[in-house]
């Protein structure tokens, strides 16, 4: 399996975040990322979902890891992204595309910053929406009707919106971002996240009715992982109808 720490090590990384697709192109890592957009391209058949919400049960379970490297397989494939950080809580976009977090998400909700001074260029070639200042109720501000006017305006202006959010046990604000998204991916830390933990926070993604494309392994270890694949991230990709 792919041995995470041993590739920082080996490529003297110093920052938390290392978007792979974009930095190690060749590594089996960065491949495995590849294959998102196409089963994501086939979870719906009509319309290819285009805002896209990540999410996970607990923290640490690699959401952001995630968020980055397929904005940066979107890149790839020549199309205009964007970035959301709707982690309000915990935000973390801002280091792994290292830009200050200053003038995002929170601060335009509440009417503090303009939207010209909202949208950051990057060097991965997509832009990004940090998240802001810390604001004392992150779910209020993304329940307003400000934050559905600017994901549908996004709609309009990229080919790709994916929202960076929250895990869903900890706090609703995942939930909520999940009525505006075409499809909601779920990320699962293979080594650190019980079946309970991830059955509960399923159910309430279902009761929220946010649309599943499927779940995201990461952290797969060799131990668990005896179908040939050998990176630290594997796909699986379920459809899960209302009624299971
Ligand atoms: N494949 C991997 N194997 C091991 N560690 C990883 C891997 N990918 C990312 N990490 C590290 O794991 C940590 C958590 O990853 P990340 O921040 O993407 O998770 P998260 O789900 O967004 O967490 P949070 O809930 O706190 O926002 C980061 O420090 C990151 O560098
Ligand atoms: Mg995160």
């Amino acid at each position: 399996m792919f041995d995470f720490k041993k590739f920082k090590k080996k490529n003297r990384l110093e920052q938390e975040y290392n978007i792979v697709v974009a930095t190690k192109p060749n590594s089996a890592y960065a491949e495995s990322f590849r294959k998102i957009p196409i089963d994501l391209k086939y979870s719906s058949v009509d319309n290819e979902p285009r805002v896209i919400q990540i999410t996970s049960s607990v923290a640490g379970e690699h959401k952001t890891t995630t968020a980055t490297n397929l904005a940066a397989v979107y890149v790839e494939l020549g199309k205009k992204v964007i970035l959301v950080d709707c982690d309000l809580r915990k935000p973390k976009i801002h280091r792994a595309v290292e830009i200050l977090n200053d003038d995002g998400l929170s601060s335009f909700l509440i009417d503090k910053v303009d939207k010209s001074q909202l949208i950051k260029k990057t060097k991965y070639n997509f832009d990004v929406i940090n998240a802001g200042e810390v604001v004392p109720f992150p779910h209020v501000v993304l329940r307003s009707e400000k934050f559905q006017k600017l994901i549908k305006e996004l709609r309009d202006m990229y080919d790709y919106v994916i929202l960076d959010c929250p895990p869903v046990l900890l706090v609703t604000d995942s939930l909520i971002i999940s009525e505006v998204v075409d499809k909601t991916l779920f990320v699962i830390n293979q080594q650190l996240t019980s079946k309970s933990e991830t059955k509960e926070a399923i159910t309430l993604l279902r009761e929220a009715n946010a649309d599943l494309a499927g779940i995201i392994l990461s952290n797969v270890s060799r131990k668990v992982s005896n179908y040939g694949y050998r990176y630290g991230y594997r796909y699986k990709y379920r459809y899960y109808s209302r009624k299971e």
